[in-house]
């Protein structure tokens, strides 16, 4: 077994608690940006809103970036080059978009305050939940999907030099 393979529960139990913070995180940003409303009274405002950006910033967009970055290490650890993994890519991309257009929303509550307020929570967070059950199911389940034609470029090697080793079987 080579040193990188050793890792592996590392990188996996690295990879899960991220993602519980990660996500954790997306499920309660809409939540709060929907009580950012000036009725609250201005020292709830200020406070609520010092939170949210708090939070986006320091909690849960590192927790994204580490859970991304020791998910990618997990790919060429396990050599999971398979069509279930591609397909979870595509739901983890609307996770990443979900992430992106809260921290739009978050600048606009914060600098246009009064005439921009939060998206009702519900919508949003019906297709986050979608998205997340997805990706659980497919990295749990990881479903036959062979079927499904996927272009040359994802499945045969393309001839480069990986910057480090990758284990071999
Ligand atoms: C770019 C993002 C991601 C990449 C590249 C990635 C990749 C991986 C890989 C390669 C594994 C190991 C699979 C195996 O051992 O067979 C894994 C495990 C896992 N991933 Fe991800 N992942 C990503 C994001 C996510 C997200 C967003 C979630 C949940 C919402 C998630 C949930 C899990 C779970 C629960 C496991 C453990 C599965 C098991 O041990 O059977 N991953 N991930």
């Amino acid at each position: 077994m080579t040193t990188l393979m050793v890792l592996i529960p590392h990188f996996k139990a690295l990879h899960i608690g991220m993602l519980l913070l990660w996500c954790s995180g997306l499920f309660a940003l809409p939540l709060m940006l929907a009580r950012h409303d000036p009725v609250i009274g201005q020292t709830d405002y200020a406070r609520i809103r010092r939170a949210t950006h708090f939070a986006y910033l320091f909690f849960i967009t590192p927790a994204a970036v580490l859970a991304i970055a020791s998910g990618t290490a997990l790919v060429f650890l396990r050599e999971v080059y398979v069509t279930w993994m591609f397909a979870k890519l595509v739901f983890v991309a609307t996770m990443v978009t979900f992430h992106v257009w809260i921290g739009y929303v978050l600048v606009a509550v914060a600098e246009q305050g009064g005439t921009h307020s939060a998206p009702a929570p519900t919508a949003p967070l019906v297709l986050l939940l979608v998205a997340v059950l997805c990706v659980l199911t497919l990295v749990l389940a990881k479903p036959d999907l062979d079927d499904i034609p996927l272009p040359g470029w994802l499945t045969e090697p393309r001839g480069h030099q990986m910057p480090f080793d990758v284990p071999k079987r």
